[in-house]
């Protein structure tokens, strides 16, 4: 059995992955942290977690970048593997989660489905072939509530593709700011916000007379939920250091 604090219990990926575990032996959610107040859920809620009375084994995070120090002070203090699914981070950010991964397990992924996961590989070996030749640009789309843009798996897809190509990229967010020619080594990223879009991503190479498209569309948000579930038993009892989505599916495979 797998215990977990959930963090951003209230918010839509919280009742999500609160559903996920719903029923379940293997996995239990014994509380939340919200600076919202729920009162509808099955475990105590607390608003920061400096007031968590007791421990866990596993914290899953989908609030904000907003709760990064007060969690992470509390996995550090209480050697809590963490499963960071909130995105936004800034690059301090990071630097922060790489830091308390030297002393507790730590895993982030801007995208916990399976898919996203599969094609993130699959731009790799694309721009491997294609990227010297073709021009590579990203396209996101989303909710018209969401905070964040471009998209943290946006930002996973591009890192994805860079690490197929032989030179570093400039990234050109949206065009607006610009009129000249589009320059070989640019990636451009663009977003789109809207209605109740789950998560649409597209990674698109385009040469001479051909294009070659790479794209993944996420139905619902319990894909996300499923996933962070997973990881979250993955993390139990894991050692200090970074983890991501690929440890999650090797062990798996
Ligand atoms: N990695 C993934 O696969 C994935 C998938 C979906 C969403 N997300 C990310 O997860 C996050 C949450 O998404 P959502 O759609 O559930 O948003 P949401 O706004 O519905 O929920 C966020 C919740 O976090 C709470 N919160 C905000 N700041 C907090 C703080 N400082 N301390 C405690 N609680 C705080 C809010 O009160 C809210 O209940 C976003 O960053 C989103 O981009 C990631």
């Amino acid at each position: 059995m797998t215990k977990v604090i959930l963090s951003g219990c209230c918010g839509k990926m919280g009742a999500a992955v609160t559903n996920a575990v719903n029923g379940r032996d293997d996995i239990k959610i014994v509380a939340g942290v919200d600076i919202m107040e729920c009162l509808t859920m099955p475990y105590p809620v607390f608003p920061t977690f400096d007031e968590l009375p007791f421990k866990a084994d596993v914290i899953i995070d989908f609030s904000s970048p907003s709760a990064l120090t007060g969690l992470l002070e509390y996995a550090v203090n209480n050697n809590t593997p963490s499963v960071l699914c909130a995105t936004g981070y800034s690059e301090e950010h990071i630097k922060a989660v790489e830091k308390a991964s030297e002393k507790v397990a730590m895993f982030r992924s801007g995208n916990m489905s399976l898919g996203i996961n599969l094609i993130s590989e699959l731009a790799k070996a694309a721009a491997k072939v294609l990227g010297q030749s073709f021009d590579v640009e990203i396209v996101e789309a989303h909710h018209n509530l969401k905070l964040d843009a471009p998209s943290g798996t946006a930002l996973m897809l591009e890192k994805a593709v860079e690490e197929g190509l032989d030179y570093a990229p400039e990234l050109v967010y949206d065009r607006h700011d610009r009129s000249q020619k589009r320059d070989k080594h640019e990636i451009g990223i663009h977003s789109v916000r809207g209605g109740t879009i789950v998560g649409e991503h597209e990674i698109i190479f385009a040469g001479n007379d051909e294009v070659v498209k790479i794209s993944h569309q996420a139905l619902s948000k319990n894909v996300f939920a499923a996933g962070a579930v997973n990881a979250a038993i993955y993390m139990k009892d894991k050692k200090s250091g970074m983890y991501d989505m690929s440890d999650v599916i090797k062990a798996q495979n």
